[in-house]
């Protein structure tokens, strides 16, 4: 181990959280483990005088910045950020209310922003540091049953990406991870949160969702410790990538949306290309 660094991971309580903090402290890091319930984090990954745990509800900025302070009395820096809590409010978008619509974002975008905010003045310093934010499939391509979610996701890469461009100029990169279905407990009544019944014309479909969503917890094929080793890799390149597609499942969906994408350009080059001012002399920004 020639190169320590100090991580600071959302939601480690458990999921997929856990094997991160697991991993990187096995891979001779520093780990400042975080998350609603510290007691929890502490029994799911043990004992090591290279771990802090902090209580850290990302929805707080007041938590997330006096954490941010522990972390940097405790190890002096932060060099891996893990933007990694989450929760999923499944259903309907007619069928979600606007209060789990609010919460959903809450946790997995202004969340991931609370956290990231008192973290950059360290990393701006340091002029160094890596902030990873777990997104998702549904991150770059919707899907039925998940628009919170998807929205949230949406919302978490579009900020990633601006982010990065603002950054770098410090030193600081950042990294996207699309995990398809990895086998954690985000599926289970303690993560997810399914919308009211209260419309008809859903009855049937809702059905079919339900009974699908409730059947793939215990058979997501991804494995999280291995999801986690592959973090450990990519903090420790020279050039860490700006995205991570991760899960054989997960590179399928965006293969595929790779290819839509390309037909949906296809389909409309000439409309689009003719929507030009026709005296160029009045054209301006292009943004
Ligand atoms: N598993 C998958 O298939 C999959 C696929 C794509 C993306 N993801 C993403 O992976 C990330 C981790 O999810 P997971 O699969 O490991 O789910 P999980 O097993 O349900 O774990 C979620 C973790 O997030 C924590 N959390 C929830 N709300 C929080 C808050 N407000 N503040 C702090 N911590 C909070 C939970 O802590 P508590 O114990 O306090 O609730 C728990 O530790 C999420 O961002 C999720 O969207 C997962």
């Amino acid at each position: 181990m020639t190169n320590k660094k100090i991580w600071f991971v959302t939601g480690a309580g458990r999921g997929m959280g856990v094997d991160f903090v697991k991993a990187a402290l096995a891979a001779g890091h520093a780990v400042v483990g975080t998350g609603r319930d510290t007691d929890a984090v502490a029994k799911a990954v043990g004992e090591s005088d290279d771990l802090l745990v902090v209580k850290l509800d990302v929805t707080s900025r007041a938590e997330a910045e006096a954490a941010v302070r522990a972390a940097v009395d405790r190890f002096g820096r932060i060099d891996v950020l893990v933007n990694n809590a989450g929760n999923f409010f499944a259903g309907y978008f007619e069928e979600l209310t606007p209060e789990q619509i609010e919460r959903q974002l809450g946790t997995l975008l202004i969340g991931a922003m609370n956290v990231t905010r008192a973290v950059l003045p360290v990393m701006r310093r340091q002029r160094s540091g890596h902030i990873i934010s777990i997104s998702s499939t549904a991150g770059i391509v919707g899907f039925a049953f998940c628009s919170a979610y998807a929205a949230s996701k949406f919302g978490l890469e579009g900020w990633m990406e601006s982010l990065q461009q603002e950054v770098a100029p410090f030193g600081i990169t950042t990294t996207i991870v699309n995990p398809g279905f990895f086998r954690t407990e985000l599926l289970e009544p303690a993560s997810v949160t399914y919308g009211e019944p209260s419309i008809e014309d859903y009855a049937a479909s809702r059905a079919d969702q339900l009974k699908w969503w409730k059947a793939q917890s215990g058979l997501q094929p991804g494995d999280p410790a291995k999801l986690a080793q592959a973090l450990i890799r990519i903090t420790s390149e020279q050039q860490p990538p700006r995205r991570f597609i991760a899960g054989a499942d997960a590179i399928a969906l965006a293969e595929q949306h790779v290819a839509d994408l390309q037909a949906q350009i296809a389909a409309y080059r000439e409309l689009s290309t003719s929507l030009a001012l026709d005296d160029p002399a009045l054209a301006g920004s292009t943004r």
